[in-house]
């Protein structure tokens, strides 16, 4: 689905990625995780076109994607959510939803009806019960399940989450976690960046770990957490 190659970012003399490659199959479940400031979000820019690498390609299925301009990305199946949460405050849930919706019947694929499909989604996240709320009288940790909604209504093969878990209590990481499987199950792929290290362990089937820009590991869930570089990087002694 995914392939990043040998990439290369730098900002002035910070090197934000240094030869970084990654694969996410089909219909599979990726963490990335890391410490902040590794270079999870730069990744995110170069694999979505926002950050134009220094090295390095990007190949969904078999296509070079690294010259595309984002929306052409996304036309092939490529969604994304901010870790910076950027919905349309004045608007509500439902209707966040619908402009997405709305453009992905403007590129001509079978969109029949936006504005049941984005309530359709907005069930399935959880938010049906607030969706003709205005958004900005929501917590942020519903604002991130209003962006992964809307990155649904793309209806992306490819969705990358930076940090969705992020301002959820207990109980919604739990329901989180849920639909990202479920999501999965689906047919999708997800590249997944998080913080919340049990969210990551307990629904993603391989974890690459970045560190000052380079992969400094990458296994099933297990091998990341018993690996003593990951333990002294990133997960501490406490959460080894
Ligand atoms: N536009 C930019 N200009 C200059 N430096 C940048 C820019 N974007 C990111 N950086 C730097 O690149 C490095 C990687 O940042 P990045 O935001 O990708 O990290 P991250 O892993 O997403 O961190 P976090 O967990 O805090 O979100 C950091 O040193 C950051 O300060
Ligand atoms: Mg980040």
């Amino acid at each position: 689905m995914l392939r990043v190659e040998d990439v290369e970012v730098r900002f002035g003399g910070v090197q934000a990625l240094k030869g970084v490659s990654l694969e996410v199959p089909d219909g599979a479940l990726v963490g990335l995780i890391g410490p902040n400031g590794a270079g999870k979000t730069t990744l995110f820019n170069v694999i979505t076109g926002l950050e134009k690498p220094f090295r390095g390609r990007v190949l969904m299925g078999d296509q070079d994607v690294t010259s595309l301009p984002p929306h052409q990305r996304a036309r092939r199946g490529l969604g994304r959510t901010f870790q910076r949460i950027e919905v349309f405050s004045s608007l509500t849930v439902h209707e966040n939803v619908l402009a997405a919706a709305e453009a992905r019947r403007s590129w001509g694929r079978d969109e029949p009806e936006p504005a049941r499909s984005a309530s359709e989604l907005l069930e399935r996240v959880g938010l049906g019960d607030v969706e003709r709320e205005r958004v900005d009288k929501l917590p942020t940790g519903l604002l991130r399940l209003v962006e992964v909604a809307r990155a649904l209504a793309s209806r992306p093969r490819l969705l990358l989450l930076d940090e969705p878990g992020s301002g959820l209590s207990t109980h919604e990481s739990e329901a989180l976690g849920d639909l990202l499987v479920d999501l999965v199950r689906d047919g999708r792929s997800i590249l997944l960046v998080e913080h919340d290290v049990e969210l990551v362990m307990r629904v993603c089937q391989q974890i690459h770990v970045l560190d000052f820009g380079s992969i400094i590991a990458t296994g099933t869930p297990d091998q990341v957490q018993r690996d003593p570089v990951v333990q002294a990087a990133y997960l501490g002694t406490s959460a080894a």
